[in-house]
């Protein structure tokens, strides 16, 4: 009896898994809804990150805060008022020609300390050059991230509060993160200085200077009172972040995943799983992925990105 049943599921497991294996793959809609049509897809517009309707790279970011630009690493962005105020470059800066005597000249813009600099000193943002499956963090923004897959860069970006984490390659929680780069505006202000709370730990804070936020640490025992700005005791200050230990394998370091959908031919998407709410497909250009959401967000299909579930679809 017990191997005849077990023989009998053996097989219906077979069936079931014969019939996902080729059956039962979802055909992503394509930008026209119809697969068929791919052969006359026209040219789509270039996709461009720094014209994009769905994310403005300035947003959530203070006034006075310098960004840089993904693909010139001698050009950098301006945001005012949540919105790009100017896209300069460090080559038509005043005193350029000055820094260069022996042109041609090689100079950069320092995303770490907001100003400009030669190149051969500047961790310059990554690229986007291999097929591989990557992202960096799109520095002094905290929210926002750049994903790579087949060689192009698409901006994105952590909703509601999440922070991206460089060390698992996805949105996170901001007690995992603890970035604070998008409030130290790089404009001096020596009769306002900013002082921002940690997101991580109790008894720390980062003081601003010159765009960057330095850590610093209260004694032990006190606590960073932010109303007062200064170091307290504890009791006189609400702070209970908990931060539990965990282990999240970035997705640059994890055996890539093939999405088990059809990915139109052309263009950039994102798709819910078929069976998971903390996960996604991502696919460009015909090639797919299966992406995971850190562990308490799921994926929203409305901003295309993993959120706190109390969110998703509000
Ligand atoms: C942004 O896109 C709009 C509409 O597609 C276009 O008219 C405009 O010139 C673009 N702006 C830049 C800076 O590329
Ligand atoms: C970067 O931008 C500068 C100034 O706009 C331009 O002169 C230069 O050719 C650009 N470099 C690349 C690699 O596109
Ligand atoms: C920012 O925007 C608000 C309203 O949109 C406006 O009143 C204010 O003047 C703007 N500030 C700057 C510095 O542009
Ligand atoms: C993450 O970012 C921090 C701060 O910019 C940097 O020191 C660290 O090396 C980065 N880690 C990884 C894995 O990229
Ligand atoms: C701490 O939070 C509680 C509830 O939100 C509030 O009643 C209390 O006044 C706060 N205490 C301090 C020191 O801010």
């Amino acid at each position: 009896m017990r191997w005849l049943i077990n023989g009998g599921l053996l097989l219906v497991l077979l069936m079931v898994l014969g019939i996902q294996a080729d059956e039962d793959l979802v055909v992503a809609p394509g930008p026209e809804g119809d697969p068929e049509d791919d052969e006359v897809v026209e040219e789509e517009a270039e996709y461009d990150m720094y014209n994009n309707t769905q994310i403005n790279v300035c947003n959530n970011v203070a006034d006075g805060v310098f960004l840089p630009y993904v693909g010139n690493c001698s050009m950098y962005i301006e945001c005012e008022n949540n919105t790009i105020k100017e896209m300069g470059s460090c080559l038509d800066l005043e005193g350029a020609s000055k820094m260069c005597d022996n042109p041609p000249c090689d100079l950069a813009y320092d995303p770490v300390l907001q100003l400009c600099t030669y190149a051969d000193v500047v961790q310059c943002l990554p690229s986007c050059e291999s097929f591989q499956l990557s992202s960096f963090c799109y520095d002094n923004t905290c929210t926002k991230y750049v994903l790579c897959y087949y060689g192009k860069p698409v901006l994105r970006q952590c909703q509601d509060g999440l922070q991206y984490n460089n060390r698992t390659d996805r949105c996170d929680f901001p007690e995992y993160v603890d970035c604070v780069a998008n409030d130290c505006s790089a404009t001096f202000q020596p009769e306002d200085i900013i002082y921002l709370a940690s997101k991580a730990s109790c008894s720390k804070y980062f003081v601003c200077s010159d765009g960057y936020p330095w850590k610093q640490e209260c004694a032990p025992g006190l606590a960073y009172n932010p109303t007062l700005r200064l170091c307290d005791f504890a009791k006189n200050v609400n702070c209970s972040i908990d931060a539990a230990a965990r282990n999240i394998m970035p997705y640059s370091r994890s055996p890539l995943r093939r999405a088990d959908i059809k990915c139109p031919n052309v263009g950039v998407y994102f798709y819910p799983h078929k069976f998971r709410r903390d996960a996604y497909y991502y696919c460009v250009d015909g090639s797919g992925v299966t992406l995971d959401c850190t562990p308490g967000l799921h994926y929203d299909p409305k901003v295309e990105e993993c959120r706190r579930p109390e969110y998703v679809g509000a």
